[in-house]
């Protein structure tokens, strides 16, 4: 029995889209002039990933892009949110430009707009060029003012089409887990580095934005976060300190300077690291946007933990309650929790939520079909908390469900599968889940809602 979702409650503009990135599903990593990127690197040094899998092949999404554009059409998604892969454009991460890498985008943002559907076009997720890496990377201001050139040249070509822009996805991970943790590229787990890579992002999304818009007037620019409702696990006071932490970490950090009261000072503090600031920084770091995107997971729940690494907050696992297949705790009041928190305490005026879903271990049964009814319950359960905001006065304006195919997912590999569309990767066979048909009738519904 599927859950009632109050889908009155969308505007009728509401935009309906699934999300996918760039290495995690195109594959063709040699093809037509691509360099190599940070996650071709480490994807295969040995111990990094999951079954030692890579994205070489990945969805084969490069070939097969109009196959794929068919599926967001039986889907009835009337927007896509795609990445573009730096090392395809300019595969030097500065310096010549790759025309056969700008030409494969230029035809699938053609066929995008040939069947009706709005490409959202993110510039970084995550697949910096290895020769800007080899030159330091994120750490280094350089790779911000080289991160402007190449969002202007993707901007001067596509800017004609694309209206929808954003700059980053989920700065976090790269800095955080790619820097920090060293569970994500380019693998490097150290605090000095880390906090300058943060700085260096934000301030590469605020260069962009500027580039972005002097290339292409009508954009609509945004940037993409990742966040988390934090809670402490207790109420003594040093959990409830780290849960303040915590937040700090996931949340403060790049939702403040962003939108312009600077990088939090008690995670300044807690960092203890110089941040390699110059005047006028925080200016373009806080470059006004057109909307923002948020993608939701989960929640988190967390002790203080002194001895730990930053932010000294570890997460705990609560007992008896939900959790997709990568242990993650499903809690869709979290959505409305941050989609208010966003609105009310941030001011935002247009949101979207960018990516939502969730991993189970799916397989084709002996019909053929793919049932998941773990997963059409979790996007039932989201987008009704994303209509609860709406009502409560959400400047909520699309979801995009993460993800339209099944695909690398990172450290994790091949296993994890997000999908609304199953993929059998060694025949690249393609069946909609029952959640993707689920997805398919609640966009319905909304239409006939609106009349
Ligand atoms: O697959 C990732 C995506 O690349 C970024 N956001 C989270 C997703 C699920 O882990």
């Amino acid at each position: 029995m599927s859950a009632p979702i109050d889908l009155a409650a969308f505007p009728r503009d509401f935009a309906w889209g699934t999300a996918t990135s760039a290495y995690q599903i195109e594959g063709a990593v040699t093809a037509d002039g691509r360099g190599p990127s940070i996650w071709d690197t480490f994807s295969h040094t040995p111990g990094k990933i999951d079954n030692g899998d890579h994205g070489d092949e990945a969805c084969d999404h490069y070939h097969r892009w109009p196959e794929d554009i068919s599926l967001m059409k039986r889907l009835g998604t009337d927007a896509y949110r795609l990445s573009l892969a730096w090392p395809r454009i300019v595969p030097g991460g500065d310096g010549p430009v790759n025309a056969a890498g700008l030409d494969f985008y230029d035809r699938l943002v053609d066929g995008l707009l040939d069947a009706g559907i709005t490409p959202s076009v993110t510039v970084y997720h995550w697949d910096l060029p290895q020769a800007l890496q080899d030159r330091g990377g994120w750490a280094e201001r350089e790779t911000a003012e080289h991160f402007a050139a190449y969002a202007s040249v993707v901007a001067e070509r596509l800017g004609d089409r694309v209206t929808q822009w954003a700059t980053l996805n989920e700065p976090l991970c790269s800095a955080w887990i790619g820097h920090l943790e060293g569970r994500m590229a380019p693998g490097l787990s150290d605090l000095t580095t880390a906090v300058r890579a943060s700085y260096h992002l934000l301030l590469g999304h605020g260069l962009a934005t500027q580039a972005i818009r002097a290339a292409a007037p009508g954009a609509q620019i945004g940037l993409v976060t990742n966040h988390s409702t934090v809670a402490a696990a207790s109420t003594r006071s040093e959990d409830i300190a780290a849960a303040v932490r915590m937040d700090g970490h996931t949340n403060r950090w790049w939702l403040d300077p962003v939108y312009g009261r600077g990088f939090p000072a008690d995670m300044r503090e807690l960092y203890g690291v110089d941040l390699p600031e110059r005047p006028g920084d925080l200016d373009t770091i806080a470059a006004p946007l057109d909307w923002h995107g948020l993608n939701y997971y989960f929640p988190a729940t967390v002790v203080d933990d002194p001895e730990g690494p930053v932010p000294y907050a570890r997460e705990v696992r609560l007992p008896d309650v939900p959790r997709s297949g990568l242990d993650w705790q499903i809690d869709a009041d979290g959505l409305e929790a941050l989609l208010m928190r966003l609105t009310d305490d941030y001011g935002l005026s247009r949101i979207y939520v960018t990516e939502n879903g969730s991993a189970f271990p799916d397989t084709r049964g002996p019909d053929g079909a793919v049932h998941d009814p773990e997963r059409t319950r979790y996007l039932e359960q989201h987008v009704a908390a994303c209509a609860r905001a709406v009502r409560k006065g959400a400047p909520l304006a699309g979801y995009y469900a993460w993800s339209l195919l099944d695909n690398f997912e990172w450290a994790y590999g091949y296993d994890p599968r997000f999908g609304l569309v199953h993929v059998d990767y060694p025949t690249q066979t393609r069946t909609i889940k029952s959640s993707g048909h689920r997805y398919a009738e609640i966009i319905s519904a909304h239409r006939q809602a609106h009349g």
